[in-house]
């Protein structure tokens, strides 16, 4: 089955084809984040403009790159949220009107089952991955834990509480004066800094709950910083060690739920990490040692471009959608920012 999946929620505008949920033959993706960088955050107004502007050229190299036309496709995909509701809607309305046209059945597609389902992209049949899964998909708007039975069953065990993990690095970041998205950059200015520098509290310590917390890392950090004399006193090895500090901070907490949840559920054969802080390689090594230590195989998408954001994982999602639920799979949705 063959689909061309679009994916506008947030700064980017991605389409892509995806064949049976795994075999990517264009991925393509057109992304604002330096003009963002430089303004300190998506302005989504700004992003939406731009999106419209973008969306008809991404789409033609996504079919020219796969060599598909119109006719060779067998559905279209998009997501439906959650995200910024401009950018969504031009995602939404662009595929409602191709849908239409091309007499194409359209699936809608969660944001967060995109993510979770980027693991299997580039898999074989013989190596795809098993369930029981527990999932992490941790993002700029999201942190959560899921025991995954199949594609379209599973059950919520955590979530944050306050800020999202990919926000406490852009957060912090942002503390430490350094560039948008803070992910990314955090990791790179922490290659030269030691992450046992600074002490940095473990969030829920203890407590028996799957959840999540970064606000209180954040405000560590700030308190950190202000008692060290502010930004413009400390020097490149401390801004260094800050960032490693802070970063191993994030990780160990979202490696201790994991641990607490592999505990409460043995029967979990494979650990996922997926959305952009999946790319990050300090919490990829923490995870590997705890699933080498539980014996359980540690998946993370194969390559970075499939940890964020990007239409490939939506593509994925909506073939598995179709093959779990069938014609169900074509109902009509909402586009929404807020969907749950
Ligand atoms: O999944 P994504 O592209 O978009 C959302 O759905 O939010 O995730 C973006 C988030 C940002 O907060 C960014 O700072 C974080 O993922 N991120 C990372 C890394 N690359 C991106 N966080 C930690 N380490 C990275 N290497
Ligand atoms: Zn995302």
């Amino acid at each position: 089955m063959r689909i061309l999946a679009v994916e506008t929620s947030c700064d980017e505008t991605a389409a892509a084809v995806v064949e049976d949920g795994v075999r990517v033959l264009s991925n393509v993706i057109a992304t604002s984040k330096d003009a963002f960088a430089r303004m300190g955050g998506v302005i989504p107004e700004e992003a939406a403009r731009r999106q419209i502007e973008c969306m008809t050229p991404v789409l033609e190299q996504a079919l020219r790159g796969a060599s598909v036309q119109p006719n060779d496709l067998d559905a279209l995909a998009v997501t439906k949220g959650p995200g910024l509701l401009g950018s969504l809607l031009v995602g939404t309305t662009t595929m409602r009107v191709l849908a239409a046209v091309w007499r194409k059945p359209l699936i809608g597609v969660h944001h967060t089952q995109g993510h979770l389902d980027s693991v299997w992209l580039e898999t074989e049949a013989d190596s795809a991955p098993q369930f029981p899964v527990l999932a992490l998909s941790a993002s700029g708007g999201h942190t959560e834990l899921r025991l995954r039975r199949s594609h379209t069953d599973g059950t919520l065990l955590g979530a944050t509480r306050d800020d999202a993990a990919g926000e406490a690095f852009d957060k912090g970041a942002s503390l430490l004066g350094l560039p948008y998205p803070g992910g990314p950059s955090i990791a790179r200015a922490a290659e030269d800094g030691k992450m046992h520098a600074f002490e940095f509290p473990l969030p829920l310590k203890g407590e028996d709950t799957l959840d999540f917390s970064f606000s209180g890392l954040k405000t560590a950090l700030k308190y950190t910083l202000r008692d060290m004399g502010e930004r413009s006193v400390i020097n490149d090895q401390q801004k260094a060690n800050l960032a490693a500090s802070y970063q191993h901070a994030i990780c160990l907490h979202l490696r201790d739920r994991i641990e607490h949840a592999l505990a409460q559920h043995p029967g979990i054969r494979e650990v996922h990490i997926v959305g952009g802080v999946s790319a990050n390689r300090h919490l990829r090594s923490l995870l590997q040692e705890l699933c080498d230590r539980r014996g359980k195989s540690l998946r993370a998408p194969k390559r970075l471009q499939y940890c964020t954001d990007n239409a490939a994982m939506i593509g994925s999602a909506a073939f598995f959608l179709w093959k779990e639920k069938e014609a169900h799979a074509f109902e009509a949705f909402t586009t929404s920012a807020t969907i749950s």
